[in-house]
């Protein structure tokens, strides 16, 4: 794919690519978004460095990709729930997204995509990694393919306990979805499970859907399929939760490591 209106510099030759040449704070010309929208299709996730953004500007860059999504149970800032917060520090029992997953996918409609901004990061480490699960599906036998894309699979939230005394936005959501989706802008099959949030696959014994689930989340955490991006301050990465999954690493106790996610809304995943 050629650019005319910004640069693009792949991270892997399977996942992620780093644009270069735009300035989010400043409104973006209709060219300049179309290929910022192809680079993303093309890549999965990608990634903006140096970007002083207000959270106004943030939510403005996410708003131009569709409608914005309310986490079920996370903190948020400036008293708006669109501006998820991302923070760990010494106090932290936990990091946020610790494990393999996709964002709500628990969610009818889950987030089509997510907008991380990081305003503080820590001196060594917080590498966020993402998996491609379009390469995840392509990498399985036919047999395998043929089998998963006649099944569905139950996702559910439990964010108990997770957030402290912070209050939830909604009660935690539960949702059946194929667990092979169709991509509905690439058309591109990718496979639809993580550890997170898919409890068993409908129509399995339990045992079956336990030994299936175990195979596919091992599958995915292949390092074929995955990049790792390394923060800095102000730097932005911004994955599409349909085809990708991923994990932040929590290496840097005590150091803090924090900033804003917005959210994009979703459609019913189908196959
Ligand atoms: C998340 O949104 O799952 C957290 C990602 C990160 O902090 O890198």
């Amino acid at each position: 794919m050629n650019y005319q209106y910004i640069r693009v510099e792949p991270l892997t030759p399977t996942i992620g690519a780093t644009i270069h040449g735009v300035d989010l704070s400043r409104p973006l010309d209709d060219e300049t978004f179309d290929e910022i929208h192809q680079a993303w299709m093309e890549h999965l996730v990608v990634f903006f460095r140096d970007q002083e953004l207000t959270p106004e500007q943030h939510l403005e860059f996410g708003r131009r990709f569709g409608p914005l999504h309310i986490h079920p149970a996370a903190p948020y800032v400036h008293d708006n729930p669109e501006l998820m917060q991302i923070h760990t520090d010494r106090h932290s029992q936990r990091n946020n997204g610790a494990g393999w997953h996709s964002d709500v996918s628990a969610d009818e409609e889950p987030p089509l995509g997510s907008i991380l901004h990081l305003h503080q990061v820590p001196a060594k480490g917080g590498d966020t990694l993402f998996a491609n699960m379009y390469a995840a599906y392509d990498a399985l036998s036919g047999p395998m393919q043929a089998w998963l894309a006649g099944l569905n699979a139950v996702h559910r939230a439990d964010y108990a306990g997770l957030y402290g005394d912070h209050k939830p936005q909604r009660a935690f959501p539960q949702s059946t979805h194929p667990v092979i989706r169709a991509h509905p802008v690439t058309a591109k099959k990718a496979l639809y499970v993580n550890s997170g949030f898919t409890r068993r696959i409908e129509g399995l014994t339990a045992a079956e859907s336990r030994g299936l689930l175990q195979f596919l989340f091992e599958h995915i955490r292949n390092p074929a399929f995955q990049c790792r991006f390394q923060w800095r301050q102000n730097s932005i990465a911004m994955w599409d939760n349909r085809c990708t999954q991923h994990l932040a690493v929590w290496d840097y106790f005590p150091d803090t490591r924090s900033g804003i996610r917005v959210t994009v809304k979703g459609d019913r995943p189908f196959c």
